[in-house]
């Protein structure tokens, strides 16, 4: 291929096909990646989650809300480099664990501007937060009232902001596993609880209660469950907080068109908006994938091809690198980096010990042979932060691209790092 050429939008903004025929990412040519930092790897463009950050941003302020934040939902690429970026950017951070906490804290975050999050905190995690001074803990049950009244109360004077998370029955079209709105979820107080919920909280020295917080589910296309979320909450509360979650759909294959983030931040407004944008309310998203998926390939190398009743294309990597196809069924594409595009159907294999382990099952790959290098599209949410050793791989390394320069922000494990933990 002698042009350049630009490729599908589920990869990273501003990738292409180079003169060599090549797909690159960040302006960094996707084979010579993989010679100097090895595969699988995760690799990022830098400068895609800067601009969706920014979208996500100036949708608010577009909007016209003075008090609009955009909090990144940690556990979707829960590593350090990536949450610098999104301090330096301006955003928030959502915890959802001690260690996502480290994390947060680790890349910068002021504590002021992180969310504590989960369905089951230990007093431990609880006492961290308060030591770091965290923005908001958002209530998910009474033992955790139980918690928080007994650390505050070792805090003499000590005063914590509060959000009470709420299941406001809205289902999206999504995923069973990956829908958390509907009545019975294991997050959070059920509506019709609410009123006795907010007066407990209201009645513990030491919890200010400011709001109320719903996350209906993850992956979802239509604005409209977001909205009757938003309204539900925005209507049948008048706290200065609100916070209605993440959950926009990314495109994961090239035939999925997602709302624009834009979209996605005016709906939201305009739905907890009584008199004029924002009108003195503070409105907290949560995204997660619509800030990190689109940003990340996977690199993998191509060990055997077989051709039984499918043809069988497996690589290096799997679902130690990607479970989401495993947990969800997840669909992904793939291409040869150097031949993209293809019309053949395989099916693109992991290396690990299960049958279910197929990282795409109708994969369209051109004249794949062992020894190429593959790349998945939109795996920057959820991948490396599922990573697992399963069969003693070790955990893949992650690169971020910028300008045609490449850096290794978190490296590949070690064999030793396998044996670090033992105690003999
Ligand atoms: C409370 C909360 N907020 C935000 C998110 C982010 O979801 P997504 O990555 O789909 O935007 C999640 C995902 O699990 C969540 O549980």
């Amino acid at each position: 291929m002698a042009t350049a050429s630009s490729v599908s939008h589920v990869f990273p903004l501003a990738s292409r096909v180079n003169e060599r025929g090549r797909l690159e990412v960040g302006g960094c040519d996707l084979v010579e990646l993989a010679r100097e930092f090895g595969t699988p790897a995760y690799v990022v463009a830098e400068d895609d989650l800067r601009a969706r950050a920014r979208a996500f941003r100036s949708a608010g302020a577009q909007a016209g809300h003075e008090d609009f934040h955009v909090v990144f939902a940690s556990k979707a690429f829960p590593c350090t480099a990536v949450l610098e970026v999104f301090a330096q950017e301006g955003l928030w951070c959502d915890v959802a664990s001690e260690g996502e906490l480290h994390l947060a804290l680790a890349a910068g975050f002021r504590g002021e501007r992180i969310v504590l999050h989960g369905n089951a905190k230990s007093p431990q995690e609880l006492q961290m937060a308060l030591q770091a001074k965290v923005g908001l803990i958002v209530i998910d049950n009474h033992d955790e009232i139980d918690h928080l009244q007994r650390l505050l109360a070792e805090r003499d004077g000590a005063i914590q902001q509060v959000l009470v998370r709420l299941t406001p029955d809205v289902r999206g079209d999504t995923h069973e596993k990956i829908s958390t709105g509907q009545a019975d979820s294991k997050f959070g107080f059920a509506m019709d609880e609410a009123h006795e919920v907010i007066s407990r909280v209201q009645s513990v020295d030491g919890l200010e209660l400011v709001g109320v917080h719903a996350h209906i589910g993850s992956q979802i296309f239509q604005l409209d469950p977001f909205v009757r979320s938003a309204r539900a909450l925005s209507e049948a509360f008048d706290f200065p907080v609100l916070d209605v979650g993440g959950g926009l759909a990314v495109a994961y294959t090239t035939d999925q068109h997602p709302p624009p983030i834009e979209d996605f931040v005016t709906c939201v407004i305009a739905a907890t908006t009584r008199h004029g944008a924002g009108s003195g309310r503070r409105l907290l998203i949560e995204p997660g994938r619509a800030l990190v998926a689109n940003a990340g390939v996977t690199l993998y190398t191509v060990q055997s091809v077989k051709r039984k009743v499918s043809h069988w294309v497996a690589v290096d990597g799997g679902m130690s690198d990607n479970l989401r196809p495993m947990l969800y069924g997840s669909v992904y594409e793939a291409h040869v980096v150097e031949r993209p595009g293809g019309s053949s159907e395989c099916v693109l294999a992991g290396k690990h010990c299960e049958s279910g382990d197929v990282i795409v099952r109708h994969a369209l790959l051109q004249d794949p042979k062992a020894g190429d290098v593959i790349v998945t599209p939109a795996t920057g949410a959820y991948g490396y932060a599922m990573a697992n050793n399963y069969n003693g791989v070790l955990r893949a390394p992650v690169i971020f691209c910028r300008d045609g320069q490449a850096r290794e922000v978190v490296r590949r494990e070690t064999l030793d790092d396998l044996t670090a933990r033992d105690v003999r």
